[in-house]
C-alpha cells in the first residue's frame, strides 16, 4: 500500500519541502507589510511568542497524524472516525481556496521577475508604464491570464513529479538557493544609505500600538495569529499531508521545531531586506499590500545602475518562494483525492487526480485574476459591486473589497483557525496527548516537555483560537 504512495527520499529532503511550504509570499511580503501596519516591534514579540506556544505544538500535532494514519488531510480524521470527516472537508477547500490566489499573485511576481530581467538586457520591461506598471497589469487581462496559467502549469508539473522525484527534488535545490540570495540582498541594501531606520522600526522595543483605539493589543493578537497559521501552512492539514509522507525512523519532534524557526528566520531576514530598502528610498511600509509591487518597485528604480539586477534577483526568490508553496497546497487535494481511490481498493493516478483538481482551482481563481484587485471597473465585478454595498474598511471587514480578500477571509481567516482549534481540542480531551507522544517515539527517541505540551493543546491553543476567531466574527460584523 505505502509504495504507491510513495515516501520522502531523506529527512533532509522532507525538511526542504515543509520549510518551503513554510516560507512564501507569507513571508517575503504578508510579514514585512502585517508588521509594517501593526506597529513593528509590538507585532513581532506577540508574533514570537505565539510561534512559540501555538505554532511548534499545531505544527508537531499535524505531523505526528499525518505520520501516524500514513494519510493526507482528510483520510487522517477519517481514521479516526467519520464524524471528523468535516474537519479533513476544511483542510482541503482551504488549500484550494488559498492555491487560487495564491497563483494570481504568483504569476504577477513572475511578471515582475521578467519585468526587471528585460530592463536588465536594456529593454523597457515596464511597457512604458514606469511607476504606473502595477496599475496597468491589473487590468490587462491576457497578461494576468497568461502568467496565472503559467504559474499554474509550473506548481502541476512539480506535484505530478510525485513526492520524492518532484517536491523533494525541487525544494532540495530551490531552498538553499533562496536562502543565499536572500541573504546577498540583505548585505547589498545594508549598505544604502538611511537603511538604519528599517532595523530600528523592526527591533527597537515600540508599544505606542497598543494604545491605538484603532488596533489595540487584540487587532494586534489578531494579525499575529492569523499571519502566524498562514506562514506556517497550519490549521489546513498541509503538514498532515507532508507527515504522512515521513518514515517511522525521523525525529518528529525535531522536525516539529525546525521547521517553525526556519520559517521565523526568513520571514524576519525578509524584513530585514524590505524594511530597511524602504526607509532607504522614503518608501513608506505601512502601505499594505502593495508593498511587494509598488514600494519595492520604487525601491529598485531608485536603487541606480545595479537595481535592475537586485530586482530581477528579489523577485526571483520571491518566485521560488511561491512555487515551493504553491505546490504544497496542491498536494493536500492531490493527496486526498489518492487516499480516497485507494481506500476504494483502487489504483490512483497521481498525474491524472494533480491535473483535474488544478484545472478546478484554476477556474475558482478566474474571478481573483479578473477584478483588477477591485479597483474597479474590472472584467470581473468586486464582491461589493455585485453587492451593491460600499467597499470595506481595514482588517477582515475589508472581505468584501476584492475576490482575494474574500477567499482570503474564509481560508485564513475562518478555515484554518477552526481547523486548527477542533484538532488541538481533539488530541487534548478526545483523542488524548499520549497518542502523539507514542507516534513520536515510534522513531525510538524519547518525547520531550510532555506536560507543557499537553497543557498547550488542551488550554493555550485553543483559547487563543477562540479569542482569534472571536476577534475575527466581530470585525467581520463591522
Ligand atoms: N505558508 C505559505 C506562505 O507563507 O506563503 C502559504 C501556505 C502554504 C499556506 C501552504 C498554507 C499552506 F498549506
Amino acid at each position: 500500500m505505502e509504495n504507491n504512495r510513495g515516501q520522502w527520499g531523506s529527512n533532509f529532503g522532507f525538511l526542504m519541502a515543509a520549510i518551503g511550504s513554510a516560507v512564501g509570499l507569507g513571508n517575503i511580503w504578508g510579514f514585512p507589510y502585517k508588521m509594517g501596519k501593526s506597529g513593528g516591534f509590538a507585532f513581532l514579540l506577540i508574533y514570537l511568542i505565539l510561534v512559540v506556544f501555538v505554532g511548534v505544538v499545531v505544527m508537531l500535532g499535524e505531523l505526528a497524524l499525518g505520520r501516524k494514519t500514513g494519510k493526507g488531510t482528510m483520510g487522517a480524521y477519517l481514521a479516526f472516525s467519520k464524524k471528523y470527516a468535516f474537519v479533513g472537508f476544511m483542510g482541503v477547500a482551504s488549500g484550494f481556496l488559498i492555491l487560487s490566489f495564491y497563483s494570481v499573485l504568483g504569476g504577477m511576481v513572475m511578471r515582475y521577475m521578467i519585468a526587471f530581467l528585460l530592463q536588465l538586457l536594456g529593454l523597457d520591461g515596464f511597457a512604458g508604464q514606469g511607476g504606473g506598471f502595477f496599475g496597468f497589469l491589473l487590468y490587462d487581462y491576457g497578461g494576468m491570464l497568461f502568467f496565472y496559467a503559467l504559474f499554474m502549469i509550473i506548481t502541476v508539473y512539480i506535484v505530478m513529479g510525485g513526492i520524492e522525484k518532484g517536491i523533494e527534488k525541487f525544494s532540495a535545490v530551490a531552498m538553499p538557493a533562496l536562502f543565499f540570495i536572500l541573504l546577498f540582498v540583505i548585505v547589498y541594501v545594508a549598505f544604502q544609505p538611511g537603511a538604519a531606520d528599517g532595523y530600528a522600526f523592526m527591533f527597537k522595543p515600540d508599544f505606542s500600538v497598543f494604545t491605538n483605539p484603532e488596533i489595540g493589543f487584540f487587532g494586534v493578537l489578531k494579525a499575529a495569529a492569523g499571519q502566524m497559521f498562514f506562514s506556517l501552512s497550519l490549521g489546513m492539514g498541509c503538514m498532515i499531508t507532508y507527515g504522512s509522507y515521513l518514515s517511522k525512523k525521523e525525529n518528529l519532534q525535531k522536525n516539529a521545531l525546525i521547521i517553525p524557526f526556519a520559517d521565523t528566520m526568513v520571514a524576519l531576514m525578509a524584513g530585514m531586506a524590505v524594511m530597511p530598502a524602504c526607509a532607504a528610498f522614503g518608501v513608506d511600509y505601512g502601505r499594505g499590500p502593495g508593498l511587494l509591487f509598488v514600494s519595492m518597485q520604487t525601491v529598485f528604480a531608485n536603487m541606480g545602475s545595479f537595481g535592475n539586477f537586485i530586482g530581477f534577483l528579489f523577485y526571483f526568490l520571491v518566485f521560488i518562494a511561491a512555487v515551493t508553496s504553491s505546490i504544497s497546497l496542491l498536494e493536500v487535494s492531490t493527496t486526498f483525492e489518492i487516499d480516497r481511490t485507494m481506500a476504494k481498493g483502487k489504483e490512483p493516478n497521481r498525474k491524472k487526480i494533480t491535473l483535474i483538481y488544478a484545472l478546478a482551482i484554476f477556474v475558482v481563481g478566474l474571478p481573483v485574476c479578473l477584478d483588477a484587485l477591485g479597483s474597479g471597473g474590472a472584467a470581473v465585478k468586486a464582491p461589493f459591486e455585485i453587492l451593491g454595498i460600499e467597499a470595506g474598511g481595514a482588517g477582515f471587514a475589508m472581505w468584501n473589497d476584492c475576490w482575494l480578500d474574500l477567499y482570503d477571509m474564509i481560508s485564513e481567516g475562518v478555515l484554518m483557525p477552526l481547523g486548527a482549534l477542533v484538532m488541538s481540542v481533539l488530541i487534548g480531551w478526545v483523542w488524548n496527548t499520549k497518542t502523539i507522544k507514542e507516534e513520536c517515539e515510534e522513531s525510538g527517541h524519547a518525547f520531550t516537555g510532555f506536560k507543557m505540551f499537553e497543557v498547550c493543546y488542551k488550554f493555550i491553543v485553543p483559547v487563543v483560537l477562540v479569542i482569534v476567531l472571536y476577534a475575527q466574527i466581530m470585525d467581520f460584523f463591522g
